[in-house]
């Protein structure tokens, strides 16, 4: 990590770690920039007097990264979160998201859907004005027996479903045993309507356009930070 990138980390740390209560319930998303954030987060909870913090992971991948610094964890589900931190794919000029680059969208969903507060750290470079610009995909998770109808369906709504795989060519599973459908839409003119409408057809878990409220959005710029506010 650039000195640059640890030192707004830390400012980002420091912000959140603000408001933070000893004893609190944290939601961990997943990605590289949880990862990269955490260990600043809790020795920044540290200097805050926050020394029973319990985290909430959302897969393996941000599980380990917990488990290597010793944080008390517990499981999805028992409890609304009192915050939850996590990453995203893309952010739209009304804030909302595409998530589920690595696979965790269904966890990361039921976390920030019952958080009482919720913060997305995010590169600059992921922000546009619509969701789907530039070619980025949304990840949908879908049953193994219903891949074919999941994407026949999205198609009708006119995106085009590839099915994920790994670096050897085989179908992806997510932690809940499903399969992954990476979807090219024309940039969203209602993501919510998207949302909706994908998360309706039989088969599937969930979609990874996000638009949930309220949320705070701290952008990492060159130098600094931008906090945005999604009411
Ligand atoms: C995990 O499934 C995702 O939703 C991540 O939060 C998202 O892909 C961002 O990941 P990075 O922080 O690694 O870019």
């Amino acid at each position: 990590m650039s000195g640059r990138r640890a030192e707004t980390l830390q400012k980002v740390a420091e912000a959140i770690a603000d408001h933070v209560k000893d004893g609190a319930l944290l939601g961990l998303g997943s990605g590289s920039t949880v990862a990269a954030l955490l260990p600043i987060l809790v020795r920044e909870l540290k200097r805050n007097k926050v020394q029973r913090a319990t985290w909430v992971p959302t897969s393996m991948q941000i599980q380990l990264e917990a488990e290597r610094l010793h944080l008390q964890l517990a499981p999805l589900g028992r409890a609304r979160v009192d915050l939850v931190v996590d990453g995203a794919d893309q952010v739209d000029a009304d804030l909302n998201l595409i998530k589920g680059g690595g696979g965790a969208l269904l966890k990361e969903k039921v976390l920030l859907s019952n958080s009482r507060r919720s913060i997305i750290v995010a590169d600059a470079r992921k922000f546009a004005v619509r969701l789907c610009e530039d070619g980025v995909k949304v990840p949908v998770e879908t049953s193994p027996f219903a891949r074919v109808p999941v994407a026949k369906a999205i198609q009708e709504m006119g995106g085009e479903a590839h099915l994920r795989l790994d670096q050897r060519g085989f179908p992806l599973y997510t932690e809940n045993g499903n399969l992954l459908l990476d979807v090219l839409f024309e940039p969203l003119k209602n993501p919510a309507k998207v949302e909706r409408e994908v998360r309706s057809i039989p088969g599937v878990a969930e979609v990874g356009v996000f638009t949930v409220s309220p949320l705070e959005v701290f952008k990492l710029e060159d130098s600094g930070y931008a906090l945005l506010r999604k009411r």
